[in-house]
């Protein structure tokens, strides 16, 4: 994905202080840019959902907060990676009434509150997330 970096964090997810971390981390990033509270919500949201996924399902992994800039135009990346067993049925986990009902929540929740989604995954390999929020 294009952008020039202005701005980076990572997070190593280890336990769920870190879980805490990333969620502050998010949140101070998408302030200083100009993100509105509704959008600073949406990415906290989205931050949480991503690196509990890896705490509960891959045991550890990395979230990477990214202030990037394309056209002119600001916007906060996030990038999940875990080499932990990989998703099973990613189609159907990409489905809206998979698992999660709460606004926000799971992976279908995190492909609504953000502009771009892409995920690559393989069985014992494990998974990357981007996801990307545009400043409107
Ligand atoms: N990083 C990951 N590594 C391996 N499997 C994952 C990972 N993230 C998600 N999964 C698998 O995909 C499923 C769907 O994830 P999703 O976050 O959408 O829902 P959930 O975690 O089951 O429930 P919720 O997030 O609503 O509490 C999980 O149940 C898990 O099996
Ligand atoms: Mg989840």
């Amino acid at each position: 994905m294009g952008g020039v970096d202005m701005n980076t964090s990572v997070v190593n997810i280890l336990t769920e202080w870190d879980i805490v971390a990333a969620r502050q981390i998010s949140r101070s990033l998408a302030k200083l840019i100009g993100f509105n509270a509704v959008d600073q919500a949406r990415i906290t949201t989205v931050v949480s959902e991503l690196a509990r996924n890896i705490y509960l399902y891959a045991e550890q992994g990395n979230v990477t907060v990214n202030v990037i800039n394309k056209n002119n135009r600001d916007g906060i990346q996030i990038i999940a990676e875990d080499r932990g067993p990989g998703i099973q049925n990613l189609q159907g986990v990409l489905k809206e009434d998979y698992s999660s009902y709460g606004l926000g929540a799971g992976l279908p929740g995190v492909k609504r509150l953000m502009d771009e989604f892409e995920i690559e995954t393989e069985a014992n390999q494990g998974t990357k997330i981007v996801v990307v929020k545009w400043l409107s």
